[in-house]
């Protein structure tokens, strides 16, 4: 819980270091970096260890939380010995401007999804060096953020650029504050509508509330022009994981394949042939030939003990099918099904002459 209330404070911060104490000597700084880099490598043994089995389970997640936490307050600390302090009295609080409680409530929530649910999501990921130098420009352009602020407001472009390197290091709370500034400024730019519809698709797992907005914001993002083919990903997974709507599902991920053209990769079909799954367990047709027929011809029609459906001539052939059903083969290999309806038999006929190789 502690943990949870620190990382809402972090969050919460303005991006703008609106303070103008003192930087403290360079020696604090020194020793905090030599601290922090202690704590990676502990980290890092810690996590070798674990994978060598000389951790358990058990006490695994307990002794990662501890030492990502206090790699967490170093960080803040670091993170307040601004180079240059501004001097200049509070003007624009950008960490404020989803409205402090939006704000609140999507850093809680994303607070929460940080901590509980998966430690390997905290922002602290320090085995990638990626993330140190996205954090190093992140800091560049927060100077340059409170510069343009300074004289007026912050910018757009910065903003969105730093929105991006944010969303790279997955520290979602600062992306969601540069989207949600880049909104208020332009409330159609497609990027941070799209980013700020997933942000808050992360944090509905802990507020469940959230997940229509996310779902408008999205929404909006597929109906501007180029549309945003970020949404319409994220509006997939988020029809199949959270509103059971298989459906949805794959059409939202067809007009993604559209704007991508990415027919191919490896997630996409992934996604796809899940949501496919899905709808077809659904369907009465599926489960009449798994219960009458997939015995003999395999739960896919791939041919067992009967043939291939897919790829033979007869079972394209409706009047064929019924016959075969209701009086079995001719060499009678295969048995009739005198129990099944018209109905019934009119649906696995409709299944069956569909099927493709
Ligand atoms: C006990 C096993 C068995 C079951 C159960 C069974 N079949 Fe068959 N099926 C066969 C065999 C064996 C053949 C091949 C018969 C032959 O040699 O003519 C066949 C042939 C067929 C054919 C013709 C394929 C072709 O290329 O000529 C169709 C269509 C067919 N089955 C559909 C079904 C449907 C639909 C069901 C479920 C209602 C079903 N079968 C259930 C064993 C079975």
């Amino acid at each position: 819980m502690l943990v949870a209330l620190g990382l809402v404070f972090y969050a919460v911060r303005p991006i703008i270091n609106t303070s103008s104490e003192l930087a403290p000597t360079d020696n604090a700084r020194v020793e905090l970096e030599d601290e922090r880099d202690a704590l990676f490598k502990q980290i890092k043994e810690l996590e070798r260890d674990h994978k060598l089995g000389l951790i358990e389970d058990s006490d695994y997640p307990r002794l990662r939380l501890r030492d990502e936490t206090r790699a967490a307050l170093i960080l803040e600390k670091l993170e307040d010995l601004a180079p240059a302090p501004v001097q200049t009295r509070r003007r624009t609080s950008l960490g404020f401007v989803l409205g402090s409680l939006t704000a609140l409530a999507l850093a809680g929530a994303l607070a929460n999804v940080f901590v509980v649910p998966g430690l390997e999501r905290l922002a602290l990921r320090p085995q990638e060096a990626k993330d140190y130098e996205n954090a190093a420009k992140l800091k560049s352009l927060e100077a340059v953020l409170n510069a343009q602020a300074k004289a007026g407001s912050a910018q757009a472009v910065t903003l969105l650029e730093y929105g991006q390197l944010a969303w790279e290091i997955q520290d979602y709370n600062r992306a969601a504050n540069a989207y949600g500034e880049v909104l208020r400024q332009e409330p159609k730019n497609v990027t941070a509508l799209a980013r700020y519809g997933q942000i808050l698709f992360f944090a509905s797992a802990q507020d469940p509330k959230l997940l229509d907005q996310s779902l408008a914001l999205l929404r909006a993002a597929t109906k501007l022009k180029p549309p945003s083919s970020e949404a319409w990903m994220t509006i997939g997974n988020i029809l199949f994981s959270s509103k059971n709507d298989p459906q949805g599902a794959l059409n939202a991920w067809k007009e993604y394949q559209k704007i991508t053209g990415d027919t191919g990769s490896p997630r996409i079909t992934q996604l796809m042939s899940a949501a496919r799954k899905r709808l077809s367990a659904s369907d009465p047709a599926v489960k009449l030939f798994a219960t009458n027929c997939a015995g003999c011809h395999g739960s896919e029609a791939q041919g067992q003990i009967g043939p291939n459906l897919r790829t033979s001539k007869n079972a394209q052939n409706a009047a064929f099918v019924t016959n075969q059903i209701k009086f079995g083969s001719k060499n009678k290999k295969m048995p009739a099904f005198p129990q099944l309806s018209s109905a019934d038999i009119g649906l696995l006929v409709k299944y069956v002459t569909a099927l493709k190789p």
